[in-house]
């Protein structure tokens, strides 16, 4: 059951619009944001069948996880349709779909299943941090509605990494995956974390029509953006923290490794 309601707990009416509507970045950001947590549905049903012989699982996956995902999805589009009501969210999600479903199949998962859990962490603690960021940058702007709505995104993301950590933790009972083994993944996961996802759905948001009333930004120009706000509000204490948490360091570790983990973060510095 979701903590909140992207209906009842959001007060877009209260959305001071003016001063945000030409903040065509921020469009951009939001509406990437929710294609893509809208569409964790299509990836529940492949986690879920991939993790079939565990019901407490399938059962966390299919009545909290995915129904807060989307629920995340559906309070980003409900604040786009408040602030730009111009802009045609369903279409440019269409083609998204088109070019994003392909992407999403069983053999992109991990090979085993706590390497998936742990897989998954890794795009928890994105979501989380990015959140967090968005939170910061709302605050900037001062915007109290979307500082909200970023709040409750960022905790309910919170929440899913320690779920999915509670899981690791119960398949490499069995699995005793080893530190080396642990931290390439992790890697690999947060080198993917930005790339794929916010281009495609980029590209859906130009490859779909506009009333002349929108102005669409260049790539080059949202990738300055996001990395100008992530310079300056990214969570990096936060992020390293639950990027190394997986791996069970001593202290003397945690201190050697904490540089390479901080190199990696960076990517969500969207370079
Ligand atoms: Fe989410
Ligand atoms: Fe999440």
């Amino acid at each position: 059951m979701a903590k909140w309601n992207y209906k009842k707990d959001i007060d877009y009416n209260a959305i001071d619009i003016e001063k945000i509507k030409e903040n065509y970045f921020l469009l951009h950001l939001l509406a990437i944001a929710s294609f893509i947590e809208i569409t964790s549905e299509t990836y529940t049903e492949n986690l879920s069948e991939y993790y079939k012989d565990n019901t407490e699982v399938v059962q966390w996956l299919n009545d909290d996880w995915q129904k807060e995902e989307v629920q995340h999805g559906k309070a980003l589009k409900t604040y786009i349709e408040h602030v730009w009501p111009q802009f045609p969210w369903q279409k440019a999600y269409e083609r998204f779909l088109e070019l994003y479903k392909p992407l999403c199949n069983i053999d992109e998962f991990q090979q085993t299943k706590a390497l998936e859990m742990l897989a998954r962490m890794i795009v928890e603690t994105g979501t989380s941090t990015m959140y967090r960021t968005l939170e910061a940058y709302a605050k900037s702007l001062d915007e109290p509605i979307l500082e909200h709505l970023s709040h409750n995104i960022y905790k309910d993301e919170v929440n899913h990494y320690s779920y999915f950590d509670h899981y690791f933790k119960y398949y490499n009972q069995s699995e005793k995956l080893g530190r080396k083994e642990r931290f390439k993944v992790i890697m690999r996961r947060l080198k993917k974390i930005n790339t794929e996802d916010i281009k495609i759905g980029y590209q859906s948001l130009h490859e779909t029509e506009y009333n002349d009333t929108l102005k669409l930004i260049s790539y080059e120009a949202l990738q300055k953006e996001l990395h100008r706000l992530t310079k300056k509000y990214y969570p990096y204490t936060m992020g390293i923290k639950m990027t190394m948490q997986p791996l069970n360091l001593n202290k003397t570790f945690e201190t050697a490794i904490t540089p390479i983990i901080r190199s990696a973060v960076k990517v969500l510095e969207y370079r």
